[in-house]
């Protein structure tokens, strides 16, 4: 196979790199990546392998991208490349127009000049649990057919995307898949999320900031699960198995309060129960996320295998051990956002 990786520096790209360069059916993978805040180079450091090759780029750049596309002849793209925090597109979402919907545009369109040249490519569109909404604590959990209600900007751009891939399915013939996980954890996040700021705050005796109660309620999954998830469906892909323009859910069944998760890391790392502070709410904050990824498990063989009380100590070990990383992602322009976001 031959892969295109879109935001490949970030935390679940570089994680889907690492995965997928350990498959030997994997001919070669490019990465672009715009190395906006998020993207960390760091995160990749160590691959030495011939089959991957790394570019500095947009996705929102037309004649890059049709250059990639002409001169690689993939047979995937992976699209991970985005703007991805919540909170920042409270603050300005231009920017998640711009590389959410307007980047995945221009992938499409890409895609659709290759296909009129004869190469078929299969998108696979990187979507979030986001776009369905908010649930109630008694309501079911998500399904691929739930209608989507998104109720914060980034989910909103996020929505815009997937309609935007189910159209070019639908309208232009395109090969194109989309995935929908729910909140990942794990080694590379950049601790503007809940659970390396939480961890990194608690290792260091700073607050713990808890938006509103604390009793939100994501389904934490292991980032390994998540781009196992991915790999699952591209060989669905390959084998024929799946039709363009499917839909598939990701989830672990590990729905938590946000105010259990920041116990349990002041419990793993020694920190006090006096270091939580309740702050402001998130405006629109959805309450609570539950993914029903039952497809995923029959038509993809896949299931999430991470226990979480392991993969979150062993997500604690890895912030406490890795410093070098750590302040090589603590620029600058993050402590603008924690000073501004903070206070
Ligand atoms: P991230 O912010 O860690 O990484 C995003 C990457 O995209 C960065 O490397 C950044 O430099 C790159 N990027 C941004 N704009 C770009 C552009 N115009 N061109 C090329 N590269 C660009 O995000 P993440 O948490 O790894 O999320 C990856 C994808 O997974 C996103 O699409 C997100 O919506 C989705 N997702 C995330 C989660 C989660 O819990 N983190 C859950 C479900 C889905
Ligand atoms: O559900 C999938 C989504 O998960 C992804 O699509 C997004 O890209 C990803 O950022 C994540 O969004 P969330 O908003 O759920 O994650 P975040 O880590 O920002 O927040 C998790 C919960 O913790 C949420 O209820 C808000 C709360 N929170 C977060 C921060 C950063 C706090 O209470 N305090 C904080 O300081």
């Amino acid at each position: 196979m031959k892969i295109l990786i879109t935001g490949g520096c970030g935390f679940i790209g570089s994680h889907a790199i690492k995965e997928i360069l350990s498959r030997e059916s994997t001919e070669f993978i490019v990465n672009i990546d715009a190395l906006t805040y998020s993207g960390q180079p760091e995160n990749l450091i160590g691959i030495e392998d011939s089959r991957y090759r790394f570019v500095h780029g947009s996705i929102n750049d037309r004649e890059l991208m049709n250059t990639l596309l002409r001169d690689y002849e993939f047979d995937y793209v992976l699209n991970f490349a985005a703007e991805s925090h919540v909170d920042r597109s409270i603050d300005s979402v231009a920017e998640f127009i711009e590389t959410n919907i307007d980047g995945t545009r221009n992938i499409l369109e890409a895609i659709l000049k290759m296909e009129s040249n004869g190469k078929k490519i299969h998108l696979i569109q990187i979507s979030t649990d986001e776009v369905y909404g908010s649930l109630g604590d008694s309501e079911p959990e998500f399904i691929e057919s739930t209608p989507l209600n998104p109720r914060n900007p980034y989910a909103v751009t996020k929505a815009a995307s997937d309609l935007l891939v189910g159209s070019f399915v639908n309208t232009h013939g395109i090969s194109a898949s989309i995935t929908r996980c729910s909140n990942n954890y794990g080694p590379n996040q950049f601790p503007e999320k809940l659970i390396p700021l939480m961890t990194l705050n608690a290792i260091e005796g700073k607050k713990l900031p808890i938006y509103g109660d604390g009793m939100q309620i994501r389904d934490w999954i292991h980032v390994s699960d998540h781009v196992k998830g991915v790999v699952a469906l591209m060989d669905a892909v390959s084998d024929g198995t799946i039709e363009s323009g499917e839909v598939f859910n990701f989830g672990a069944s590990n729905e938590l309060s946000n105010i259990e998760i920041v116990k349990k890391i002041i419990a793993l790392t020694g920190a006090s129960e006096d270091q939580i502070e309740y702050v402001r709410d998130r405006p629109g904050h959805d309450r609570r996320y539950a993914m029903g990824f039952a497809k995923a498990e029959q038509r993809l063989g896949w299931t999430p295998i991470v226990d979480w009380d392991r993969g979150l100590e062993e997500t604690i070990g890895w912030y406490s051990k890795n410093d070098d990383w750590v302040n090589s992602v603590r620029t600058g322009e993050y402590r603008n956002w924690i000073d501004e976001h903070y206070g």
